[in-house]
């Protein structure tokens, strides 16, 4: 039988920095005394938390369905950073008790706000304050890391790795990642894409890397998935399920 098990672990972390400021809590009553339908919230911090409590709901639905589906392969996710979709990923594993095996690659060059930080570190860290599995943690350019390193069979892959740079070397990466990990992606397994817009949608989402769509653009010109955009309010992703 399952645990017991509220939803909030789909929300991220609250820290002292989201208490609500005084000003915005006066604002908002003002609001509501002026018979206005509207309520301001904190936005995401897009260097903190790496995705939207809604990417957040469509990981937990996706992964669960993986999951309870018995899709054969383990858990992939290409660009971790301090692992804010990887715990995400090994709750739900926990949750639903599978033992598929969470494999995450990075290079942890890349700082955003934790300039002189080891993102490595503080990504075990994070794993182990939330008393979680360490992942199996594959450190290195993609390059230099795939396909040697991939799992025999992938069910489940998380492609995240913009890092705001240019839109036509994001787009080699990420076909990178796609050409190494579709062939092991076995049948009903599925891959999400972080910050995929496609603008046909009117996805509200910012279009911070549209190298994801230009990758698969090209991947996707002669196979028969289809790309579906999903709602992820300020951010966007979408997710393609193998034939
Ligand atoms: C937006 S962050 C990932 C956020 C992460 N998914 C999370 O939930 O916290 C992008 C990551 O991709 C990694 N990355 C980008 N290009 C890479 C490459 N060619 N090889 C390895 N890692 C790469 C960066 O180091 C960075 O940590």
């Amino acid at each position: 039988m399952k645990k017991n098990i509220n939803n909030l672990f789909i929300t991220q972390r609250v820290n002292e920095k989201d208490q609500v400021p005084k000003v915005i809590k006066v604002t908002n009553k003002l609001i509501k005394k002026l018979g206005y339908n509207y309520k301001i919230k904190r936005d995401i911090d897009l260097f903190r938390d790496m995705n939207t409590i809604e990417q957040r709901i469509n990981f937990f639905h996706i992964l669960s369905a993986v999951i309870e589906n018995n899709v054969e392969g383990e858990i992939t996710e290409f660009g971790c950073f301090t692992g804010q979709c990887a715990i995400l990923f090994q709750k739900i594993l926990d949750f639903n008790h599978s033992g598929k095996i969470l494999h995450l690659y990075d290079s942890f060059e890349k700082k955003f706000s934790y300039s002189d930080k080891n993102i490595e570190e503080i990504l075990i860290e994070n794993f182990r304050e939330q008393e979680l599995k360490v992942p199996v943690i594959h450190k290195g350019l993609f390059s230099e890391t795939l396909p040697g390193q991939l799992p025999d069979k992938i069910a489940f892959a998380h492609i995240d790795c913009g890092f705001g740079g240019d839109k036509f070397q994001h787009k080699e990466i990420v076909l990178f990642c796609l050409e190494n990990i579709y062939d092991k992606m076995t049948k009903g397994s599925v891959c999400v894409l972080m910050d995929y817009v496609n603008p046909l949608t009117n996805d509200p989402g910012a279009d911070c890397n549209p190298g994801v769509k230009l990758a698969c653009d090209d991947f996707f010109k002669d196979k028969p998935e289809v790309i579906v955009s999903l709602y992820g309010n300020q951010v966007s992703h979408a997710y393609f399920k193998k034939l």
